[in-house]
């Protein structure tokens, strides 16, 4: 038998041009000259550039996986298995469980490497609990392998929103979450198995946060372990805020208020010693809605406002809102209205052409700094700020300057005919590359 160590390293690199499979390739000189973009990376390798997406797997009914565009994509994660109060238990909901296997299957079949990401926004609860002692992390480390045996994956995600700090008002939070995050990644890496895994984290636009409750000056035993992170800079506007503001801003240094941006979460997370390399940077095929009055929305000379007031108790049903939705989240609170719009849902409720264009009779604006748009239906009085084609190139050409690995798109089901992945590949200047 050979020691695992030996094992590891006859293993294929995490992208396998297998003759079959087509893989995602940077052109570098090649397709500089011929589409004029400069590539900023020394990308050659196809192994350089992660293009990858989280797939909604409680929509397996509506999108079921056969519906992924896998020859535009390198890694695609199936979101989300769940935390429970017993830390040998990971759960999956019963439609995710009936489509993961044949989304491990379609992914590999089409040389994209499979993972499934543990959390989310209502899935973290018992994290903490999870990761608190050695024995918990032991249990929590052998039920993760066991999902991975039991559906041969190639990798897992961990979206704990989010460590040390509160996201969904009932997750259980201790001060040592990080540390013992950290442990359980470090536990998890030294096992035979979980060497050979792609480990991935979604985070937050600031570094995981120490027992001081402030981001950490270092974190660079994270990137140790993990094979990257995705920076989740979206819903940083939203029904929450003060005023209407961009979803998915690439940049807020130039802006009124600095919120956050892909720019202040590169910086932030790279300032904390974690490689650009191992950073993909999370973009949004959605955006959020808001209820503006024509006075507030427009300026005089009818171009729209960029932080104008919204009334907050009439909150806009989304694209995949249910009128009169009564469900309820983990905490026992209703979930209520999204407002969330998908970059499809646009189109199709007439906010945009089929193009992805603004349609006749809708405002439209480019926010020069955050580098998104935003969409105003004057009769409805719905403002919506969103990703569309233009943005998701700016995000493209940041992500190329900037040296990250590649994107992470929330999530595979809210484009429309790959209007945004096409603008993303383009200006990235990668391409497929079909034996
Ligand atoms: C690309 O690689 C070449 C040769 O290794 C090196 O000289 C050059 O500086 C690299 N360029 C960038 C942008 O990293
Ligand atoms: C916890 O989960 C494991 C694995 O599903 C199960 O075997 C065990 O009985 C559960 N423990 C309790 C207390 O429910
Ligand atoms: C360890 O996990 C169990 C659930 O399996 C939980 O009841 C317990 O509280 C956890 N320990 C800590 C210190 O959180
Ligand atoms: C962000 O804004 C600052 C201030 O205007 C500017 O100097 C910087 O170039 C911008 N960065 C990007 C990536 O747009
Ligand atoms: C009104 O807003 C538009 C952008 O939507 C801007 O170009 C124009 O300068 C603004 N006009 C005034 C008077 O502020
Ligand atoms: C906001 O909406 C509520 C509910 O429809 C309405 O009663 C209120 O007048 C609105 N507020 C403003 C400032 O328009
Ligand atoms: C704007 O909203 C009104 C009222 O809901 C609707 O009738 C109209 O079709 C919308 N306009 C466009 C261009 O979608
Ligand atoms: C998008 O579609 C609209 C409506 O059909 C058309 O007017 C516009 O020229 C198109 N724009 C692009 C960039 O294709």
């Amino acid at each position: 038998m050979l020691p695992t160590s030996v094992a590891f390293l006859l293993l294929p690199p995490l992208l396998v041009s297998a003759a079959q499979y087509c893989s995602l390739k940077p052109p570098g000189d090649v397709s500089s000259s011929s589409s004029g973009i400069q590539q900023t990376t020394n990308a050659t390798d196809p192994s350089d550039v992660i293009a990858s997406a989280w797939y909604p797997g409680w929509l397996a009914t509506d999108f079921p996986p056969s519906s992924i565009p896998w020859n535009k994509y390198n890694a695609m994660t199936f979101a989300f298995a769940t935390t429970t109060s017993n830390v040998s238990t990971i759960a999956l909901d019963s439609v995710s469980a009936q489509a993961l296997p044949e989304f491990v299957s379609a992914a590999q079949s089409s040389g994209v490497t499979a993972l499934l990401s543990i959390g989310g926004w209502s899935g973290s609860m018992y994290y903490s609990t999870a990761v608190a002692t050695a024995d918990n992390r032991t249990a929590f480390v052998a039920a993760v392998l066991s999902l991975v045996s039991a559906y041969n994956l190639d990798g897992i995600d961990f979206d704990w929103e989010y460590p040390g700090k509160i996201g969904l008002p009932c997750n259980v939070v201790n001060p040592d979450d990080s540390a013992n995050f950290l442990l359980f990644l470090q536990e998890l890496r030294g096992t035979p198995a979980g060497k050979n895994l792609i480990l991935t984290a979604a985070v937050g636009l600031t570094p995981f946060v120490g027992s001081d409750g402030q981001p950490m000056d270092d974190v660079s035993s994270f990137a140790d372990v993990l094979d990257r992170i995705a920076l989740m800079v979206y819903d940083v506007w939203g029904s929450w805020s003060p005023t209407v503001g961009p979803n998915a801003p690439l940049n807020d240094s130039c802006a009124l208020v600095q919120d956050g941006s892909a720019v202040s979460a590169v910086n932030a997370w790279t300032a904390a010693n974690f490689p650009a390399d191992q950073i993909t940077l999370g973009l949004a095929a959605y955006g959020h809605s808001f209820r503006v009055t024509p006075s507030a929305a427009l300026n005089s000379t009818g171009g729209l406002v960029l932080y104008p007031d919204f009334n907050a108790s009439e909150q806009p049903l989304g694209s995949a809102d249910t009128p009169g939705d009564t469900s309820l989240d983990p905490c026992g609170d209703p979930n209520g209205v999204s407002g969330v719009f998908t970059f499809a849902g646009l189109i199709s409720d007439g906010f945009l052409n089929s193009n992805g264009t603004a349609a006749p009779g809708i405002d439209y604006v480019y926010d020069s700094c955050s580098q998104t748009p935003y969409v105003y239906n004057e009769t409805s009085q719905v403002m919506v700020s969103y990703d569309d084609a233009t943005s998701f190139a700016a995000k493209g050409k940041f992500i190329n300057a900037q040296g990250l690995i590649g994107f992470a798109v929330w999530d595979v089901t809210g484009d429309q005919n790959d209007i945004l992945l096409d603008s993303l590949h383009q200006a990235m200047g990668i391409e497929p590359v079909c034996d």
